[in-house]
C-alpha cells in the first residue's frame, strides 16, 4: 500500500448506496463517492412525513444530487423509497441490482428526530424515530446483504450519533435507536467478517445540516439556545461541517481502513471525550 495514498478511498468501479441522500450529510457523502470513483444509488423518501414536524427531502432535491454525481461523469440511481417499509427497500435494492448488476458500498444514513421528555413521547413519535434510525438500518442491509457479501470488497457504514454512545435529555427515542444501530453494527460486522464485509458506525457530534436547522425551528430555539443545548459540551464548541463526516466515511471505506470493523468513530468536536 502507497502511504501517501493510503487514507484516500479509490471507488473506482464501484456502486455505493446511500440512504437519505437528498440533502445534507447523505447529499455530502454521495457527491463525494462519486468523486471517489463510484457510481452511487441515491435514496431518500422525498416527502414529508407526520413525524418529525420539519420538513424532510425533495424530489427536487433528490434529482439535483442525481445531476451533481452525473456531471462528474458517474452513474447515479434515484430512488424514491422509505427505509420503513419493506417492499419499497426491497425495490429500491432489486433496482440497484437490475441497474449496475452489484453494490459494494452502503451508507445507512436516512433519520429524523423530534424531541422531548420521554413520558411526553406520543406511540408515534416513537415508532417513526426507531423504525427509520434503527429498524431502518437493519431492514435496508438486510435486503442488500446478498449483494454486499457478493462484492470483493464490501463496505457498511451506519450513521449513528454521539446519542449513540451517551444520553441526551428530551431524546430518549433518539438515543434508544442510535444505542441500537451501535449494538446492530458490531452485531453485524461478527456476521460479515466471514465474507470480507466490514461494518462500522459514525457518530457525529452536532452537524450543520436541514436536520438541526429543522428541529431549531420546530422546538422555537434561537441560534443562542441551539449552542446552549447541543453544543456546549463538544471541546471544540463549533457546529461541524458535514463534509467532515464525509471525510471519516471515505477514510472508513480506504484500502487504510481494511482491517477497520465493529468500530465506532467519532466526528464530534470531543463531545465523548467527557
Ligand atoms: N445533524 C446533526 O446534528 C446530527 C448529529 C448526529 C447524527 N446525525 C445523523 O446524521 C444522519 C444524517 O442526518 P442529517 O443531519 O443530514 O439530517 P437531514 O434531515 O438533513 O437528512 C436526513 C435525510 O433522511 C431522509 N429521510 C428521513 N426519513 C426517511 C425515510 N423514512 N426513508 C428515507 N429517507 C428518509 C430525509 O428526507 C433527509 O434527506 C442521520 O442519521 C442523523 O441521525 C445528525
Amino acid at each position: 500500500m502507497d502511504v501517501r495514498v493510503a487514507g484516500q478511498a479509490d471507488l473506482t468501479g464501484q456502486v455505493a448506496l446511500v440512504t437519505g441522500a437528498g440533502r445534507g450529510q447523505g447529499r455530502s457523502h454521495a457527491i463525494a463517492l462519486a468523486a471517489a470513483g463510484a457510481d452511487v444509488a441515491v435514496l431518500d423518501i422525498c416527502r414529508d412525513a407526520e413525524v418529525p414536524g420539519y420538513p424532510l427531502a425533495t424530489r427536487a432535491e433528490l434529482d439535483d444530487v442525481v445531476a451533481t454525481v452525473e456531471s462528474m461523469d458517474r452513474r447515479a440511481l434515484p430512488l424514491v423509497a422509505d427505509v420503513r417499509d419493506p417492499d419499497e427497500v426491497t425495490a429500491a435494492v432489486a433496482a440497484v441490482e437490475g441497474t449496475f448488476g452489484r453494490l459494494d458500498v452502503l451508507v445507512n444514513n436516512a433519520a429524523v428526530v423530534t424531541s422531548a421528555p420521554f413520558w411526553e413521547l406520543a406511540e408515534q413519535e416513537w415508532a417513526a424515530v426507531v423504525d427509520t434510525n434503527l429498524t431502518g438500518v437493519w431492514r435496508t442491509t438486510k435486503a442488500a446483504a446478498g449483494l454486499l457479501r457478493r462484492s470483493p470488497r464490501g463496505r457498511i457504514v451506519n450513521i449513528s450519533s454521539t446519542a449513540g454512545q451517551r444520553a441526551v435529555p428530551e431524546f430518549a427515542h433518539y438515543v434508544a435507536a442510535k444505542h441500537g444501530v451501535v449494538g446492530l453494527t458490531r452485531a453485524m460486522a461478527i456476521e460479515l467478517a466471514n465474507d470480507g464485509v466490514t461494518v462500522n458506525a459514525i457518530l457525529p457530534g452536532a452537524v450543520d445540516s436541514p436536520m438541526l436547522a429543522g428541529l431549531a425551528v420546530e422546538l422555537g430555539l434561537t441560534p443562542e439556545d441551539v449552542h446552549k443545548r447541543w453544543l456546549h459540551d463538544q471541546l471544540l464548541i463549533e457546529v461541524i461541517p458535514a463534509d467532515e463526516v464525509t471525510g471519516a466515511l471515505l477514510w472508513l471505506l480506504s484500502d487504510a481502513a481494511r482491517h477497520v470493523t465493529g468500530h465506532c468513530l467519532a466526528v464530534d468536536g470531543g463531545a465523548l471525550a467527557r
